[in-house]
């Protein structure tokens, strides 16, 4: 069981028997930031008071005393106006910990009730450039996709990518005139890009050439051979394209179900939508009004379908325009039926720009509405901002390909390979500098995304993100190499190094409290959707490590000690290695 539940649950049951109570309390534990305060914290003393209206720190001392005899727990003090401290017990630390080091997933227990979960993660627009902005959706919600597995659901990442739609008429009309096959072929999203933008502007300027574009749009839909066929190859070159980055982030998706792929499921949707009368007409356009609703009114709806906030707002939402086109959001809804029966998905969430959260929480509801039972999350994300605050652009004002930023990172790192190999800091061999600069300047760009919150807006960084101290990657890496070193110079063999460990010494035990807290802060991440909290676990390991490494000599150090040491340093080395994995980072073994 996770060690906070268990602590819980203990607690809970020794408040009810200290106190003879009917039911079970609750215990309201948490983790301590401070050991002086103990390991953890026990509150339910002070709202049983408030209740039973007695004092709470009488209460709270038979609960002490109760809690200080169970065998997890050293000792048990009342403190505040009511709180009980919790430290927990240094054999029954060591004997979780040295468990946790036998065992492939370091003890970390999986959720009991799996899930089928949908991320739609990535979904950028075909015929432009990957930007920032989808680089957060790609690196979080791969991270996600991984926390969530790992703890024990069914995972399915979908690229939901933008491959429908009007721009496709232009690009028609555009490729025709301007296209070139070989530039095509051989960067796709540059040269439909570069046509893109010649056809948007002739379109602006032309009539003729706004409505001829207009019409090869509608024969595309209609299922023109001809249009099709060089739709197709745009969608495919760009795919290549895409793959190529995707690759180089060590990104992977289960599916790839684009805007095109529920094309033929709108009308119908629209069709249930009238029928349900759930949208109605509104000068020539179909249109969902949430205050004009009226849940009872609507057949198999589910309960609080339409949030308040939404009832207020006068904007409706549109499913099918005047002149017959569909949108975004018929789309968004064709997929939430796809996804529950094809899927079954218990859960879907959506890995996308906080920009967008109207549109979500418009189609959360009307798919509520429409009776699906499928979990929708909305997991938004802010902006990454440059240096003057705005978001993120070029020097020359435009926006900064993924491309030409995952290359910099790379650059970078090389540099600060070669400072600090000067320094003497690092031990990076010329064969090791490819992968060296792949891992670290990938690993150090994913983190400094991965340990903002991620509904806040960010600064780009380069200072921060690619260094060898403070909360970045390349620190945890290099604390990582650190316990590979401790094995070879022992002449050690790393892989299924297994002691029984103890905690003597206080900067042992200072570490060993934060390792009993892995499991906790893995399966807290996934369930809200934060790897921020994997990020700020990982270094404070990184810093309780070096302070244990600063105080405590571990080769040197006689035969019990040594090997107890050795199964501290290797676990924090897994730890380190599997957290930095699930968030999508890699390590090396040499630094
Ligand atoms: N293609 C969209 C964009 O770049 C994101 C799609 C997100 N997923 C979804 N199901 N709406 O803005």
């Amino acid at each position: 069981m996770l060690l906070e539940r268990y602590l819980e649950q203990l607690a809970a049951e020794t408040m009810q028997r200290a106190l003879g109570l009917d039911t079970l309390p609750q215990a309201l534990l948490r983790a301590t930031a401070d050991a002086k305060f103990g390991d953890y914290q026990v509150n339910g003393a002070m709202a049983l008071a408030k209740r039973l209206q007695r004092d709470p720190r009488a209460l709270a001392a038979p609960i002490a005393e109760a809690l200080a005899q169970q065998d997890a727990i050293k000792t048990a003090q009342v403190a505040g106006p009511g709180f009980v401290n919790l430290t927990l017990d240094d054999e029954w630390i060591a004997a979780r910990l040295t468990d946790a080091l036998a065992d492939e997933r370091l003890g970390v227990d999986e959720v009991a009730q799996p899930q089928t979960v949908v991320v739609d993660f990535s979904s950028p627009n075909i015929a432009k450039q990957m930007h920032v902005g989808h680089l957060r959706s790609t690196i979080l919600g791969h991270a996600l996709i991984q926390l969530s597995r790992f703890v024990g659901h069914h995972v399915i990442g979908d690229n939901h990518i933008g491959d429908w739609g009007t721009q496709y008429g232009l690009l028609l009309v555009g490729m025709r005139r301007w296209g070139n096959e070989d530039a095509l072929n051989n960067d796709a999203i540059v040269e439909l890009e570069r046509v893109y933008k010649l056809a948007s502007a002739a379109a602006k300027e032309s009539q003729t050439f706004a409505d001829e574009a207009r019409a090869e749009l509608a024969k595309l839909q209609a299922g023109d051979e001809e249009n099709l066929r060089l739709w197709k190859r745009f969608v495919q070159t760009t795919r290549a394209t895409l793959e190529q980055i995707y690759a180089r982030l060590g990104v992977t998706f289960d599916t790839w179900l684009g805007e095109s792929a529920y094309h033929e499921a709108l009308p119908g949707v629209v069709e249930t939508l009238l029928q349900r009368g759930i949208a109605r007409e509104d000068n020539g356009a179909v249109c969902v009004f949430f205050n004009e609703i009226n849940e009872a009114d609507i057949a198999g709806a589910l309960p609080h379908s339409i949030p308040k906030k939404l009832r207020k707002r006068k904007e409706p939402l549109i499913v099918r325009k005047k002149d017959g086109a569909f949108l975004y959001s018929t789309t968004d809804l064709a997929t939430a039926y796809h996804r529950r029966d094809a899927f079954g998905a218990q859960r879907s969430a959506y890995v996308v720009d906080s920009r967008q959260s109207l549109h979500f929480e418009q189609v959360f509801a009307v798919a509520r509405l429409l009776g699906i039972d499928t979990q929708l999350d909305h997991v938004g994300f802010g902006t990454i901002l440059g240096d003057d605050g705005t978001p993120i652009k070029t020097r020359d004002g435009k926006a900064i390909t993924l491309k030409a930023l995952l290359d910099e990172a790379e650059q970078r790192t090389e540099q600060l390979i070669n400072e600090k190999s000067k320094e003497g800091v690092l031990r990076i061999g010329p064969d090791q500098l490819n992968e060296a600069r792949r891992v670290i300047g990938l690993g150090a760009v994913k983190y400094g995304d991965l340990m903002q919150n991620r509904l806040t807006d960010y600064k780009f960084d380069w200072e921060k993100m690619i260094a060898l101290s403070g909360n970045a990657a390349p620190y945890l890496q290099y604390n990582y190499a650190r316990t590979r070193s401790v094995f070879r110079e022992g002449n050690i063999a790393w892989d299924g190094y297994h002691a029984a460990l103890c905690t003597e010494h206080p900067a042992e035990r200072a570490l060993a409290r934060v390792l009993l807290r892995f499991g906790d802060t893995v399966h807290r991440a996934a369930h809200s959707y934060q790897p921020h909290l994997v990020c700020e676990y990982l270094y404070t390991l990184a810093r309780q490590f070096s302070r244990f490494w600063r105080d405590c000599p571990v080769l040197n150090s006689q035969a019990e000690t040594r090997a107890s040491r050795l199964a501290l340093v290797a676990l924090c080395g897994r730890q380190l290695q599997l957290g930095l994995k699930l968030l999508g980072i890699g390590v090396l073994d040499k630094m």
